[in-house]
């Protein structure tokens, strides 16, 4: 059984955790004040989970979701998931990790920025644009015939691959969309980003964690990647 490493326990790492045990994968699940703060996650996803260490959960697993706030990237140890199979989770919300010039100008994606940070890993970017509720609530097996689909960005083909094999198995059909220079069109207040999901496009953010979703299939995706208008970033508040 291959094991999911997952840094970050909070809203989308613990969601993951949830379909990969249910997916029949091992979990080793992070966060930063330590393994003994995770009892009670630890209790309702059962005996395939196990919490564990920053350093266990990227040195013992087939592959690595991080999942924590953007600000927090580059306090993880130096050479953490070196030559690891990452699936990076990261959004930049100013307001939550403080004005970054490089991304507010546009001179990087924010998964280019990451993949920078973490120096040589095989980094996938995805699971970025759906909201944590939404994560369990629209996952299906492969042969349902409202399966949604996630976009995945990155630079290196053979990661991409594997990478969406672990999210086919954790429930979602993938879109290529493209490298990570391509992935702002996926990022937020993108046509592509959140809302795509929901069963009501005009729910406010306030209904975010609530509202009901519904089913968004490969060509709904795509479509929506194409029709992607370069986001502003600077004029993001947010
Ligand atoms: N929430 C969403 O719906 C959503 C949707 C798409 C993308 N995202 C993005 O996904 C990422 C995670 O979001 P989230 O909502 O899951 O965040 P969250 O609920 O705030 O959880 C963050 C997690 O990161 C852990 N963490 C922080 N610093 C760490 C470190 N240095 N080492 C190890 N673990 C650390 C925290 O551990 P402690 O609890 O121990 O501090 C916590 O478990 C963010 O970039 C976010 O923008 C979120």
């Amino acid at each position: 059984m291959p094991t999911l490493g997952i840094i970050g326990s909070g809203n989308i790492g613990s969601a993951v955790a949830r379909l990969a045990v249910g997916a029949d994968m091992n979990v080793i699940i992070a966060n930063s004040r330590g393994p003994e703060t995770l009892q009670d996650l630890i209790t309702e996803l059962g005996p395939p989970a196990q919490a564990g260490t920053v350093e266990e959960a990227a040195s013992q697993t087939d592959a690595v979701v991080l999942s924590i706030p953007l600000k927090a990237v580059k306090d993880l140890p130096e050479g953490l998931l070196a030559g690891k199979l990452v699936l990076d989770t990261s959004n930049y919300y100013p307001s939550r990790d403080g004005r970054i010039k490089e991304l507010d100008d546009s001179t990087v994606t924010t998964s280019e920025l990451v993949k920078q940070m973490l120096g040589d890993t095989r980094y996938v970017k995805v699971f970025n644009n759906i909201t944590a509720a939404h994560i369990p609530a629209l996952a299906r097996p492969d042969e349902a015939s409202d399966r949604s689909a996630l976009p995945i960005a990155g630079d290196d083909d053979a990661a991409k691959v594997q990478a969406a094999a672990i999210i086919e198995r954790l429930g979602y059909d993938t879109v290529d969309a493209g490298t990570l220079a391509d992935s702002w069109k996926f990022e937020p207040d993108t046509p592509a980003y959140g809302l795509m999901y929901f069963a009501d496009p005009n729910a406010s953010e306030q209904q975010l964690m609530s509202a009901p979703p519904s089913a968004t299939p490969a060509d709904e995706v795509r479509s929506a990647l194409d029709a992607a208008p370069r986001v502003n970033v600077a004029e993001r508040k947010f």
